[in-house]
């Protein structure tokens, strides 16, 4: 297996230099645009990894599929879908003027920003307490009671962000979040900066692969969320790019600006890879690259 990763590194690192790194926060820029790194690893725990798959960076968007989880145990499946949507979109991650084209307009599904803001308000806790809460499910999730986020990415999005933060007070105005706007944003901005390296994504994709388990398996969430969460991941998690790459891909996958996808392949395996140059999607372009490869050579897609 180590072979056919270092082989598809090989082959793929060439995408690097067709890509740019995230730099509308400002903090994200200082990425290595040649970096590569590959997790897999399978229900069983087996792992197999090559290039930069130690190295750290931020979740970013990742952390949706998390809030997303978090926010349907805390508030069921239909009170979250009331409020975002569960539609694919043909429109930027950071897209919101749809939200202004219907008077009860709610945002089209949780992994666009808009919709992200939305699911995060939902998870219970005051304040802080809704980041403590997601940030020891991913320590849970992965087994990595050392996890954190960057306060340098952190503060960087924070201080920038009027796009996001736009949005949430449109979202206010529509009844669509409760509680104080900034509360939310800033558990918002926390989430992304969380830092994590392509084996905890791998680990994180195990656990939705084998139901909602994690590999010790002391914990065990209700399974009927995994099936949520990867459907949602399948038609929504890689934007407007979604489609094609449920074509030439087929693994149910989620992307974040600093460079991260997740992968899962129900009851079989979990996948993290890192490439901070970005498509203009948002979404790695070695990492597109790689996956694509990766699940011809293995067989992995769902269709
Ligand atoms: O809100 C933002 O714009 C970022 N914190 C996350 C966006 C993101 O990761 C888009 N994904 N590729």
């Amino acid at each position: 297996m180590e072979n056919v990763l270092n082989k598809l590194i090989e082959e793929n690192k060439y995408l690097t230099k067709y890509g740019k790194v995230a730099d509308y926060i400002p903090a994200l820029s200082n990425a290595n645009s040649d970096d590569i790194g590959i997790c897999i690893m399978d229900i069983k725990g087996n792992v197999y990894s090559s290039g930069e798959y130690i190295k750290k960076f931020t979740i970013q968007s990742i952390s949706k599929v998390i809030a997303l989880m978090l926010a349907i145990l805390d508030k069921g499946k239909n009170e979250v879908f009331q409020r975002v949507g569960m539609e694919p979109t043909d429109e930027p991650f950071n897209s919101f003027y749809k939200l202004e084209l219907h008077e009860e307009g709610k945002p089209s599904n949780p992994m666009i920003n808009a919709g992200a803001i939305v699911t995060t308000s939902l998870i219970e806790g005051k304040g802080n307490e809704k980041f403590t809460r997601l940030l020891n499910l991913i320590r849970d999730i992965t087994g990595d009671e050392n996890i954190s986020y960057n306060k340098e990415v952190y503060m960087s999005e924070k201080s920038t962000s009027n796009r996001n933060r736009a949005m949430a007070y449109l979202l206010k105005e529509k009844g669509l979040i409760e509680g104080d706007v900034e509360e939310v944003l800033d558990v918002y901005f926390k989430q992304c900066s969380i830092e994590i390296n392509c084996i905890h994504l791998a680990k994180i994709g195990t656990f939705f692969a084998n139901k909602c388990r994690t590999l010790n398996g002391d914990t065990h969430y209700p399974e009927g969320i995994a099936n949520i969460i990867v459907a949602i991941m399948t038609t929504c998690g890689m934007y407007d790019f979604s489609g094609q790459y449920a074509v030439e891909v087929g693994i149910p996958s989620k992307s974040g600006v600093a460079g991260g996808i997740l992968g899962v392949v129900p009851n079989k395996y979990g996948i993290g890879v890192y490439g901070p140059s970005l498509d203009k999607y948002g979404n790695s372009i070695v990492g597109y690259g790689i996956l694509k490869g990766l699940s011809k050579e293995l067989g992995l897609s769902i269709f």
